[in-house]
């Protein structure tokens, strides 16, 4: 096993500690920093990690009191623990509560009339037409996304914002809500609709929930994920030897049993947290189109450089919200 008294993990966690310094000072990552984050994120085991988060997270606000959810009135607040319990197990989980049909409805609609971008250039904005797809994939602005109404009313979902706090084990940052269409229109897998299994490494430590919008079965994209491969030290050494790298499946099969990859199918509305350390995919689409809401909960932006959110269209509410949890709300720009 790799000590972390390692010659090259201790020049890579010296560039770390300089860059991690510079970010605390100016809100921005120098690149050689997560770069100098991935490396030491290979070569520990997401060991480095976890020591890192443990000293981040002693600095962040205390957690606010929950209040209750506008969303799931009759939720009980005590099954984001049974949540979290099984996040802390096996790196998802599902949650029986769905999203609202009326809210479904309204993102769905909202993804047909607000334009995106698709791969692989991702210069212009385009209307996606689900008649007539020229993409595998087709994104949306996160700043579009946090322009709107429907979304704001989840990003403020103190539910949500629970199960993000419990396995985190902090009060979170909104780091970003993201929304793309998936299409068959390449019918096999592509690397960039991250249709091969990676691990995510935007950030030290992070959580993201995502929601169906559309109905997803076997044909149309699920998403799938490796149990338990989120736990530091059980990825196998010769894979992440390849460093932030997409993987076949035949060469994670040789290490992990069957019954441990997982596939997510389910209806308009369902929704379901991840810790995206696990290796996960989409799968490549046979038909029809798949669109998927995700938002990720972190605990330090040190990482990737994503802008902030410029807002113009909000409601009252959001911007009260904002400004009583700034921490939460930090990427959030009131002009
Ligand atoms: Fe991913």
């Amino acid at each position: 096993m790799l000590s972390f008294f390692n010659k090259k993990i201790r020049r890579s966690t010296k560039v770390f500690n300089k860059t991690f310094e510079e970010f605390m000072q100016t809100g921005v990552t120098p690149q050689e920093g997560h770069t100098a984050l991935i490396d030491l994120f290979c070569r520990t085991n997401g060991k480095f990690n976890d020591t890192i988060n443990n000293k981040i997270i002693k600095s962040a606000p205390k957690t606010n009191p929950t209040s209750t959810s506008k969303l799931w009135n009759s939720i009980d607040l005590n099954y984001s623990n049974e949540l979290n319990n099984k996040l802390e197990k096996n790196g998802y989980v599902d949650f029986k509560e769905s999203l609202p049909k009326e809210l479904v409805d309204k993102i769905y609609n909202f993804a047909l009339k607000n334009e995106t971008r698709m791969a692989p250039n991702y210069d212009k904005k385009v209307l996606f037409d689900p008649t007539n797809f020229q993409s595998e994939i087709y994104r949306f602005d996160a700043n579009d996304l946090a322009n709107s109404i429907e979304i704001q009313e989840l990003i403020m979902d103190p539910f949500l914002i629970d199960v993000a706090r419990k396995y985190l084990k902090s009060e979170p940052i909104f780091d970003f809500p993201a929304m793309w269409w998936s299409t068959s229109f390449l019918k096999e897998a592509s690397a960039e609709a991250a249709q091969l299994y990676h691990f995510d490494l935007d950030r030290i430590k992070w959580l993201k929930i995502f929601f169906y919008i559309t109905d997803v079965n076997e044909n149309t994209g699920p998403h799938c994920y490796i149990e338990g491969s989120h736990i530091s030290g059980t990825k196998p050494k010769e894979i992440l030897k390849k460093g932030y790298a997409r993987i076949q499946d035949e060469e994670l099969e040789k290490y992990y049993p069957k019954d441990k990859f997982k596939t997510i199918c389910a209806p308009a509305g369902s929704i379901f947290a991840g810790d995206t350390k696990c290796w996960h995919k989409g799968t490549p689409l046979k038909e029809g189109v798949r669109l998927v809401l995700e938002f990720e909960y972190t605990t330090s932006l040190f990482g990737a450089n994503y802008d902030k959110f410029i807002m113009k269209n909000y409601t009252p509410e959001f911007k009260e919200f904002c400004k009583n949890n700034s921490y939460y709300s930090s990427n959030f720009i009131f002009e």
